[in-house]
């Protein structure tokens, strides 16, 4: 059986970019593949969050994952920092990642350009850490949205250069897109993202959901209601294209061409969709959040299976590349 292993981080709770991006896949994946599913808390230290913070973030998160399908009972759900074997090969697999591949990381730029205080060295050795998750799993491939496709590119490469020097023991992982890699955010400039401020909370109520959508940039060219519109160059077009049902999509199409509906009523509709299509995963949240100790047993359950499978890799590594085992 093919493998996949794919992490998330705990910065907040997931988003509709996480979603539609990733979420999604990592569910329908789960009959066809043996699935590893991490929540990634040693890339969120990236972000310095307080103690509390990153402990609640990650109950929420997997709360969120829960709630969305990913299935304890045919997946393996776990925490990052609880397989110690994550770093250990980070550290080696370092040791074999040329500095000319981390420099062409385009998200490292994007998230230091603004604001260069942020640039630590653990948001430099990032895309490394993310190799070992994959590769301590031995993981064939790896559903990810569109901006990650890069980072899986140095995964490959380290994964050829270990091979070269050490012969064949990991797989090269190939990305598994999503029919919507690249969600784009409420203010239609930026792929959606918490850092950013421009994403809806998978798990936000109706009235939160509508201010969001409220304050949402459309077609710039539609200045009045009585202008006709283009769907195709309107953000929330795509949102429709994931929520909204074919039959109303026409409709919607028709009237904002037409102008016989304005953007007030569109983003309606849509949040309608978005809150009818998120209702059975925010119920499942509310249960889960009620047993947190429940949450933490499959945690635990998890993070065993995965140490199983991370040590054994390991052992394997550690021969290969001559670590003494005494
Ligand atoms: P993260 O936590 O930023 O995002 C988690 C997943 O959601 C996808 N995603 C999106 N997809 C479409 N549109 C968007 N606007 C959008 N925003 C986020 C991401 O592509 C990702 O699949 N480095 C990773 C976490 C990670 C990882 C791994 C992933 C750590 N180790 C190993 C795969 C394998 C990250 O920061 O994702």
């Amino acid at each position: 059986m093919k493998r996949i292993l794919s992490g998330m981080q705990p910065t907040g709770s997931a988003h509709l970019g996480n979603y539609l991006g990733a979420i999604r896949n990592w569910v329908d994946m789960q009959d066809e593949y043996e699935c590893f599913y991490s929540v990634v808390d040693l890339h969120a230290l990236t972000t310095r969050p307080s103690a509390e913070k990153l402990r609640s973030n990650v109950l929420e998160l997997t709360i969120a994952l829960l709630a969305s399908g990913v299935d304890p009972e045919r997946s393996v759900l776990f925490v990052q920092s609880a397989v110690k074997e994550h770093a250990e090969l980070a550290w080696i697999l370092s040791c074999h990642t040329v500095l000319g591949d981390l420099n062409r990381m385009t998200q490292f730029k994007e998230k230091t350009e603004d604001d260069p205080g942020v640039a630590n060295a653990g948001l430099y050795t990032y895309p490394i850490l993310q190799a070992a998750d994959i590769m301590v799993y031995r993981a064939t491939h790896v559903p990810v949205g569109e901006d990650q496709n890069q980072h899986l590119e140095l995964t490959r490469e380290v994964a050829r250069r270990f091979r070269h020097h050490y012969g064949e023991l990991f797989p090269e992982p190939a990305a598994v897109n999503s029919p919507t890699p690249r969600v784009l955010g409420v203010d239609g400039q930026t792929k959606m993202s918490k850092s950013k401020g421009n994403h809806i909370g998978l798990l936000e109520e109706a009235d939160e959901v509508m201010a969001k959508l409220r304050g949402a940039v459309t077609d710039p060219q539609r200045l009045r209601r009585t202008d006709p519109g283009c769907p195709e160059v309107c953000n929330l077009w795509s949102l429709h294209g994931s929520f909204t049902p074919d039959e109303q999509q026409k409709e919607i199409h028709e009237g904002c061409t037409t102008a016989t509906i304005g953007c007030v009523d569109c983003k309606k509709m849509l949040c309608d969709n978005i809150i009818a299509h998120t209702e059975p995963i925010r119920e499942r949240a509310r249960a889960l959040r009620a047993d947190p100790d429940g949450v933490m047993d499959v945690l635990r359950q998890g993070n065993e299976k995965a140490r199983a499978e991370a040590s054994a890799t390991m052992a394997l590594v550690r021969e290969r590349v001559g670590i003494w085992d005494v």
